[in-house]
């Protein structure tokens, strides 16, 4: 098995050898589909089974044809790191008869999690009815890798879905495994003394999940913290990202919190990524962290209204933060993925918010450029690491 699974990515390699894709296109929506027809895109790197790994899944929110009254979760593959794409699977609403409408998010479990083993795929989304009258996050899985998809449990539900204070809707699911556990990070604004904080549930079993914990919560009602991801960084921390509508610096500027606990980025402080131009990032980010590109690795941040993403090699600190040029166009929060190798970065993109001619998208940039690096499978933790061989 493993030496047909090198050779097989060997092969696939073969005249792509260290070019960096650009603006590749994963789905290109039919004209009948409903405006905005795609956003939201999320991808996910399959690297917990040598069989599987290198393979790359995608979704996005899907605005069908006819204002789509049954909307899912499209599931497409790549089996050459992101240069091709065809379809795998849709995920559709099996719980409430409402459609899985927003937010999706893909992620692989690195570890067995009640009765979920290692290298179970799940998909957080929101599934939102065709009167946009209630939110809710739900959980499904997946244990042979995207092809069928189950119902696990729900994680949170919450009122109409529109973004205005005083309605009380949850958005924008992030899962990570944290001390045996499954954290799913959310948008709430169920609590009347917050438009809009950020709070995380926990569960160890996928099913039974514990009371919304504040991870930013700002004493100000009307400031409206949204939209986490979370990274693990070396030395015992932790980086959450966020979009903080109430940042002194702008709108939505994009704010981040160093712990060293996921679980407790409340106590943190928020500090404004500023890059050393003085550019301020806008809107709905996304962080990942890389072992390259310095002794302490890299911080990649993008944000939603730029083409260029935010470098940071020291860990967060302040004034370290440099914009980098990349290949892929703007998109409302655009997700960042490390491939094999760890110095490639794939940027995939949904389109932007009120976009008529929106498609889903991805580029990547090549964060430290030393080379051809040969590809392996690690057997025992399946993990490969090296992207194009020459
Ligand atoms: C939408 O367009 C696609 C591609 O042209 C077509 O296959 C499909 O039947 C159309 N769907 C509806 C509901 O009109
Ligand atoms: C979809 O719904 C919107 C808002 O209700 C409406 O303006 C539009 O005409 C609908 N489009 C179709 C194709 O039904
Ligand atoms: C796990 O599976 C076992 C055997 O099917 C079952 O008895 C148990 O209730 C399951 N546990 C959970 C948390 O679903
Ligand atoms: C955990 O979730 C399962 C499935 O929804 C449910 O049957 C069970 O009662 C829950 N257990 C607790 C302690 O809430
Ligand atoms: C809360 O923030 C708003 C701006 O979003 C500002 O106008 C208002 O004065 C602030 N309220 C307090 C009590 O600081
Ligand atoms: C979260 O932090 C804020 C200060 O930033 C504080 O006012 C609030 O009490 C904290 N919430 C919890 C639940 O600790
Ligand atoms: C990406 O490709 C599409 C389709 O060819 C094109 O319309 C768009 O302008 C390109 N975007 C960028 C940023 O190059
Ligand atoms: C819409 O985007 C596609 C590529 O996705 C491009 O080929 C087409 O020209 C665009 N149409 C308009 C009207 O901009």
């Amino acid at each position: 098995m493993l030496s047909t699974t090198l050779l097989t990515f060997g092969a696939l390699a073969v005249g792509t050898a260290n070019a960096l894709l650009s603006n590749v296109t994963i789905f290109t929506p039919p004209s009948n589909y409903t405006i905005p027809r795609t956003l939201y895109a999320r991808t996910v790197l399959l690297n917990q089974d040598c069989e599987t790994s290198n393979v790359l899944l995608a979704t996005w929110e899907n605005y069908g044809p006819n204002n789509d009254t049954d909307p899912y979760f499209p599931i497409y593959q790549s089996l050459d790191l992101g240069a091709t794409w065809t379809e795998r699977s849709r995920v559709y609403d099996q719980a409430n008869g409402w459609g899985l409408r927003y937010q999706p998010f893909l992620y692989e479990l690195p570890q067995a999690v009640g009765n979920f083993s290692a290298g179970t795929l799940l998909l957080a989304g929101n599934s939102i009815p065709e009167d946009l009258s209630e939110t809710q996050i739900d959980l499904y899985a997946s244990t042979d890798k995207g092809y069928t998809w189950s119902f696990v449990s729900h994680i949170a539900h919450g009122g109409e879905a529109l973004p205005d204070n005083g309605l009380t809707p949850v958005w924008e699911p992030f899962l990570m495994i944290y001390e045996n556990q499954l954290v799913a990070y959310y948008s709430d604004q169920r609590d009347p003394l917050h438009g809009q904080k950020l709070v995380h549930q926990t569960s160890t079993n996928l099913l039974n999940w514990t009371a919304p914990v504040d991870d930013v919560a700002y004493s100000n009602y009307t400031f409206r913290p949204g939209m986490t991801t979370v990274s693990e960084l070396p030395l015992g921390n932790w980086i959450m990202t966020y979009e903080f509508y109430g940042a002194p610096e702008a709108a939505f500027a994009v704010y981040y919190r160093i712990s060293n606990s996921p679980l407790t980025f409340n106590a943190s402080v928020g500090l404004p990524i500023i890059a050393t131009d003085g550019t301020v990032p806008i809107s709905s980010p996304y962080n990942v962290w890389t072992p390259v590109g310095g002794s302490l690795g890299t911080i990649a941040v993008s944000c939603g209204t730029l083409s260029e993403v935010f470098l940071n090699h020291n860990l967060g600190a302040p004034g370290a933060w440099t914009k980098v040029p990349t290949l892929e166009g703007v998109s409302y929060t655009r997700s960042l993925r490390v491939l094999p190798g760890e110095s490639e970065i794939l940027i995939t993109g949904g389109g932007v918010l009120g976009g008529t001619n929106n498609s889903v998208t991805t580029s990547s940039i090549d964060i430290t450029p030393v080379g051809p690096k040969l590809a392996s499978c690690n057997a025992g933790t399946g993990t490969y690491s090296g992207r194009r061989m020459v």
